[in-house]
């Protein structure tokens, strides 16, 4: 892993892009400050930078306190996302793999030949192996993710094995990215955003259109959008999902106070909070959230959260769709649903969202 470190910002030429990107640091393609040979970019749009110490400040003084999932995914919590797709009990993963792969040639019908495929919350890139197979002579993948070092190690990895297809990376929060950067998607076929994984569930409903008006926008006319999105069912399967036995998803949630306690300087007991998640009914979601056993504090910088027993910090959303409701919100954010496909259980949906020509 650490020959694929790339060298930090200070030692790399800083260039600047059109006002939008204005904080967009660079490497530039000569061989010694390249990441990976093999990748055409690396985007840097400094997500975390500031942010998670406001986040965490505002987030525990509110009511009732929360902090944005985005902020599970530092490198442990990454590494610890993928063991949780690995898990028996965690569906969504194996179903949405299979699924790809049993409904490639459609993908691939749909998109036509020399696509650009834009990938939002790219995680270890897995699933776009098997659609960047299927595509017809795919121009450009960018993978674009929250989390750096994940994100340059998975995709450098991705790039040596593509050699035909021009590959970068685009660090950046994908609910604060509203414009593709010149160089990215050139392409001379359709512009496709992937977001597998039910990423979108993340967000709340108005959150997810929000976000979905953006990416139609960045896909441009006659683009479209390839995205998984989970299906409600017995909630059994949900609670079982989202509380694995081998206590992955556990650790990935109280990783959060990992994080606080090494890069905030925060003092707290991390055996004071245990993991809590539970499927929603009203507001069809499972929710994930750290629960105070006994009274606990929080201290950062001089300020001080107590927490009552049994008192939360709410640290996930996971929506849970019917197709119709997908595709409602897919229309409000201005996509045309054109196909959607599921597995025979109806675990889960992957769905073909496109812009039309119009805009
Ligand atoms: C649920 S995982 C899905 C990963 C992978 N796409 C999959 O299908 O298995 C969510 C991914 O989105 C990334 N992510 C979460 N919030 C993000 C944000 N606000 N901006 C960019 N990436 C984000 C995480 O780092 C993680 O890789």
């Amino acid at each position: 892993m650490s020959s694929l470190i790339a060298p930090g910002p200070a030692f790399l030429p800083q260039r600047l892009f059109a006002p939008h990107t204005d904080n967009v640091a660079r490497l530039f393609p000569e061989p010694s400050d390249r990441f990976h040979p093999a990748l055409e970019y690396m985007i840097d749009l400094k997500p975390d930078q500031g942010n998670f110490l406001a986040d965490v400040l505002a987030g525990l003084a509110d009511r009732p306190r929360s902090l944005s999932p985005k902020y599970f995914y530092d490198r442990v919590g990454s590494a610890l996302f993928d063991a949780i797709c690995d898990c028996d009990e965690y569906y969504v993963t194996r179903t949405e793999m299979a699924l790809l792969q049993d409904i490639s040639a459609d993908i691939a019908a749909l998109t036509g030949a020399h696509a650009n495929v834009i990938e939002y919350g790219a995680g270890s890139g897995w699933k776009i192996r098997l659609l960047l197979q299927a595509l017809d002579q795919p121009a450009e993948y960018a993978a674009l993710d929250i989390s750096r070092d994940h994100l340059e190690h998975a995709v450098g990895a991705l790039a040596q094995d593509f050699p035909a297809i021009r590959i970068g990376c685009i660090c950046a929060d994908f609910t604060r990215f509203h414009h593709l950067p010149d160089d990215v998607a050139q392409g001379k076929g359709r512009t496709l955003g992937f977001m597998p994984g039910s990423t979108i569930g993340n967000l709340d409903p108005e959150q997810a259109v929000h976000f979905l008006g953006n990416v139609k926008e960045q896909m441009g006319p006659g683009g479209a959008l390839l995205i998984g999105a989970d299906l409600k069912k017995d909630h059994a399967i949900l609670q079982a999902a989202y509380n694995d036995k081998a206590g992955h998803t556990a650790a990935f949630n109280l990783n959060l106070l990992k994080r606080m306690e090494q890069e905030l300087g925060a003092k707290l007991d991390q055996g004071g909070f245990a993991h809590h998640a539970f499927y929603n009914e009203q507001a069809g979601r499972v929710e994930m959230h750290l629960i105070a056993e006994g009274t606990q504090t929080i201290e950062i910088e001089g300020n001080r959260f107590t927490f009552q027993d049994g008192e939360t910090l709410h640290t996930e959303n996971s929506h849970k769709f019917t197709i119709a409701e997908f595709q409602d919100l897919a229309r409000k954010a201005g996509f045309l649903p054109e196909k959607v496909w599921t597995d025979a259980k109806k675990l889960f949906s992957i769905h073909f969202l496109s812009v039309p020509q119009d805009g």
